[in-house]
């Protein structure tokens, strides 16, 4: 049975993933109408990984017998400047992600909720991942400088992106 404090934060947290997959998807279609495809692809496969994050959380919510009572979502920005600003709001977004999932953590091993903080865990790792590639993919872009083919190729390799593996 989970406390009144872990279901309010797990339901918050349920909102900031719906959330993080509403930002991708707008970060998609910005991408797409600026016929960035490869990029667009890569920020869709993101949208669908943020929402099976979402679903988890609403999973283990509904076996702990949580009250679930879900919110408005947020609307996400429509404009994005270049593809490294498109990146570096990427990668602040996920930081601010990190650092929720880490309070959330604190918070469950403060009630001793510990099968929370397992579920947390799961989240801090793939938070580690996902502030890395969004790095690399950073200091590509910048690497190539602004240059045309360059970014192209850049495209190219985020096209190569498959659709995630679904969340257990
Ligand atoms: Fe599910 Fe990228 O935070």
């Amino acid at each position: 049975m989970l406390s009144k404090k872990i279901q309010k934060s797990l339901s918050a947290q349920l909102n900031h993933e719906f959330y993080s997959a509403y930002l991708y998807l707008a970060m998609s279609a910005y991408c797409s109408q600026s016929d960035f495809k490869g990029v667009a692809s890569w920020l869709k496969m993101q949208y669908e990984e943020e929402h099976m994050h979402a679903t988890k959380i609403y999973n283990y919510l509904i076996e702990q017998g949580a009250q679930v009572s879900l919110i408005e979502i947020a609307k996400p920005p429509k404009n994005f400047g270049t593809i490294l600003n498109v990146f570096q709001m990427s990668l602040k977004h996920e930081q601010m992600m990190t650092s929720k999932l880490n309070e959330l953590s604190n918070l469950a091993l403060k009630e001793k909720d510990h099968a929370t903080y397992n579920l947390l865990q799961w989240f801090v790792n793939e938070q580690v991942e996902e502030e890395s590639s969004v790095s690399e993919i950073i200091s590509k872009i910048k690497l190539v400088n602004g240059d045309g083919y360059g970014l192209l190729m850049i495209d190219n390799e985020l096209n190569q992106r498959s659709s995630p593996a679904p969340i257990k």
